[in-house]
């Protein structure tokens, strides 16, 4: 990755560990994560929590805060308050959270999220200050047919359409193709690279050079400490949003690998 820009290891914990588990697990991985960070200053890690488990974990991160550990919610919607039950609102959010998944595929898939909505929160996120972590990815038929490349145009045009000039580098984009997703079978790096390249030059195209330079893309899709290094060593990969490895110890070992890999790529 350039060095320029801040690396970021995101851990998306879906829907597991409520109050109790995410106690524990914080616990277990904090004293190795935050020495991880620590070693390395271009490195910033941001843990997903599910919501209702924000507040446990922001109060043991809020004990001894270490600069370069953040917390992100994994959705919200797009409006300030009312009558939309079962939803938490970006000024909620902003209470505990640095930052915000959204359109994650599995939003996509199963709750019918479409890039219409994903603009709306990913604007009302810039808007309550949140960094908005905008999910896109294409899925095995559509990877099969070669059709990746219109897939990722379509989400970028449709999901992160007219954002404000000067908050257009705010945000992270994770390229997750939804083939890699849970199944162990992540991309190459060349191959990531290669999409993660072209989403820069799309995005350089609504925003322009600067923008689209500044713009921090993650690679998501069975990143364990196996792989990560391949994808970190990629120039235009800035970081990886973890799912599955994110709720194990292996976390803080993605961590490290990426802070091993980046010292030896920009020295
Ligand atoms: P995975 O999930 O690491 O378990 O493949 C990634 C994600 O869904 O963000």
């Amino acid at each position: 990755m350039a060095h320029t820009r801040t690396a970021i290891i995101a851990g998306n914990w879906k829907m597991n560990y409520g109050l109790k588990q995410a106690r524990e697990f914080v616990q277990e991985i904090l004293p190795a994560l935050e020495q991880v960070v620590a070693s390395y200053p271009h490195i910033l890690s941001i843990l997903c929590p599910p919501a209702i488990s924000l507040e446990t974990v922001h109060a043991i991160l809020s004990e001894k805060p270490v600069p370069h550990i953040e917390l992100g919610a994994q959705n919200m919607y797009f409006e300030e308050k009312g009558a939309f039950t079962g939803e938490i609102s970006p000024l909620m959010v902003r209470e505990l959270c640095s930052t915000v998944i959204l359109g994650h595929s599995e939003r996509r898939t199963y709750f019918g999220e479409s890039d219409e909505q994903v603009n709306k929160k990913t604007l009302a996120a810039l808007i309550h200050g949140l960094r908005p972590i905008v999910c896109i990815g294409e899925n095995l038929e559509q990877y099969e047919m070669g059709e990746t490349g219109e897939v990722i145009h379509t989400q970028i045009k449709g999901s992160l359409a007219n954002l404000p000039t000067q908050q257009a580098q705010e945000i992270v984009i994770a390229y997750e193709p939804i083939w890699a997703i849970g199944t162990g079978k992540a991309a190459t790096g060349e191959g990531a690279g290669k999409v993660v390249h072209l989403i820069r030059h799309l995005y350089g195209e609504m925003y322009g050079s600067e923008a689209a330079a500044s713009l921090r893309i993650l690679y998501g899709g069975s990143v364990t400490s196996g792989n990560i290094s391949e994808f970190i060593a990629h120039p235009d990969i800035d970081g990886a949003l973890v799912g599955g490895a994110s709720i194990k110890a292996d976390f803080v070992e993605i961590a490290r690998k990426m802070v091993e890999t980046m010292t030896q790529v920009v020295g």
